[in-house]
């Protein structure tokens, strides 16, 4: 026997289990639609993994006197009746890595991108504390989308939770991934947690951010519409898990959870099924802490701690723009905002359709810079008051002087809020752009001009006097050094 041979003998019996070893071992009684009734495991632990026979796995729902109820998230046709179930004394996890970045994967952590395995991963629980209050620290940065309407009027800080809501097909995805899109200019690493969606949803997402080039610091999380119950259920805990993993490291992190109605549909599934008291719109009445505790974990750590933050764009569906739904009031009171975007404007062509009436972003307004500041402070009060006489207009009242030009300029900033897809905008472009508005250089430009006339001008700017670009965006200031020079440089222009 060589050397080599003993130390492995040596090695091998050291992990030699010695002594007596007790496993519980439960049997399926009832399986079915996702869901699985087991006997026999009496020590079993709330949220506690189950492994069944053929590498299957499931989580701990409920604890019953005689019996627990399994949410399986493996393959749920594969487990049936009579199967031996044992106890693992773990709590779901996800293997996460600096290689997951650019990866598609499923909520447990397997591939769906035939990539290969992620290597080195560490595991990360998928239920996990939010950071207590004492490592907490304010928002204080903000999260650019890069959004004109956004950034100007419901300004997002990293560390946020601001609820993206509407109905369908409004833009609420779209905002997301052009929100991610824009990360590439901040270093802020992005998970996408798709939930319930349709295939073809997740591809042409997954297309968008591949050919924004924002595929390589995004890790997308996939439960589609296909997958199982329990996958879809436990897909925004595996977002947050993978989210945690960089902030953990002083990374800033955006997650977008896509969306939180199917998941809330998902979570009443399961409860129905193991027949759990149904509440309000028949969903359970756990659903709120199920969200509430989801949306605690995104926070700013304080750099004492190490730093690093989580941002959560949840999205939700609304039907016939009914806020007033069960679940929308439950995340609008969670969150600490919402952009509501509004099919009508939508089909008037206001894109992004953003109600600002019915926005509001209740911490990010701490995070703006003063240049921002300075040419978006009033916008949201100008733009109801807009609004409001803009109807007595319509209806062919006569109009003073002054109120005519409340809507010359209300007119004109709708015109200015109007962004297309994959066209973000930074700080100074954005302040220069509002500069622009404020000073009146639009008030005699024709509507369907004014959108033209503003790309042209800020062409300019940018080319003609990039210092002024370069100022803005260094120092987060619009002094009046600068404003003259932009002053003097569209009072040029502008002859
Ligand atoms: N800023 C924009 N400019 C032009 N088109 C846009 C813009 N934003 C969204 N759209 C288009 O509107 C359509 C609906 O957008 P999107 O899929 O994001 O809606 P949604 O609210 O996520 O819908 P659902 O609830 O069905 O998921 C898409 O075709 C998208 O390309
Ligand atoms: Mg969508």
């Amino acid at each position: 026997m060589n050397n080599d041979m003993l130390k492995d003998l040596k090695d091998r019996l050291q992990e030699f289990p010695f002594g007596v070893h007790v496993e519980e071992v439960g049997f399926v009684e009832e399986a079915g639609d996702g869901v699985a009734r087991i006997s026999g495991l009496s020590t079993a632990r709330y949220n506690e993994l189950v492994s069944f026979d053929n590498n299957n796995y499931g989580i701990v729902f409920s604890l019953k006197p005689d019996r627990v109820e399994v949410v399986i998230v493996g393959e749920p046709e594969a487990v049936k009746a009579g199967d031996a179930v044992k106890l693992t004394g773990r709590v779901l996890s996800i293997g996460v890595s600096d290689n997951v970045l650019g990866r598609i994967l499923d909520p447990l952590g397997s591939p769906l991108d035939g990539l290969g395995e992620i290597k080195q991963t560490r595991q990360m629980p998928l239920d996990r504390a939010a950071p207590p209050l004492i490592e907490r620290d304010f928002v204080k940065e903000p999260l650019y989308t890069g959004i004109k309407v956004i950034d100007s009027m419901l300004p997002i800080g990293r560390g946020q939770r601001e609820l993206i809501i509407g109905d369908s097909g409004t833009g609420k995805t779209a905002l997301a991934v052009d929100t991610i899109a824009n990360q590439k200019k901040f270093d802020v690493i992005c998970v996408y947690v798709a939930i319930g969606k349709k295939k073809a949803e997740v591809a042409r997402v997954i297309e968008e951010l591949r050919n924004s080039d924002a595929l390589k610091y995004t890790v997308l999380i996939v439960a589609d519409a296909g997958a199982s119950l329990g996958l879809k259920y436990i897909a925004p805990y595996a977002g947050a898990a993978v989210a945690e993993y960089f902030m953990l490291k002083g990374r800033d992190v955006l997650v977008v959870y896509d969306d939180l109605t199917r998941h809330a549909d998902a979570y009443r599934s399961l409860s129905l099924l193991l027949r759990r008291p149904p509440g309000r719109e028949a969903f359970p009445g756990d659903i709120f802490y199920i969200h509430s505790s989801l949306l605690e974990r995104a926070a700013r750590r304080h750099d004492h701690y190490g730093g690093g933050s989580i941002t959560a764009l949840p999205i939700a569906e609304t039907y016939a723009g009914r806020l007033t739904a069960y679940i929308p009031t439950n995340l609008i009171s969670i969150t600490d905002g919402q952009i509501f975007l509004d099919l009508n404007l939508f089909n008037s062509g206001i894109i992004p359709a953003v109600d600002i009436g019915r926005s509001v972003s209740r911490i990010g307004g701490k995070t703006q810079k003063p240049a921002m500041k300075q040419v978006a402070e009033r916008l949201k009060l100008d733009y109801a008051q807009f609004l409001e006489v803009e109807i007595f207009t319509r209806l062919g009242a006569p109009v003073e002087e002054e109120t005519r030009a409340l809507i010359t300029r209300g007119q004109r900033l709708r015109e200015v809020l109007k962004q297309p897809r994959f066209s973000s905008l930074g700080l100074a472009e954005q302040v220069v752009v509002f500069f622009m508005l404020n000073q009146g250089y639009l008030d005699s430009i024709e509507l369907q001009k004014v959108r033209p006339f503003v790309e042209s001008q800020l062409l300019k700017v940018k080319q003609e006097i990039p210092e002024v670009i370069k100022e803005i965006e260094t120092t987060g200031e619009l002094t009046s050094k600068t404003k003259n020079r932009l002053t003097d440089f569209l009072t040029g222009e502008t002859k």
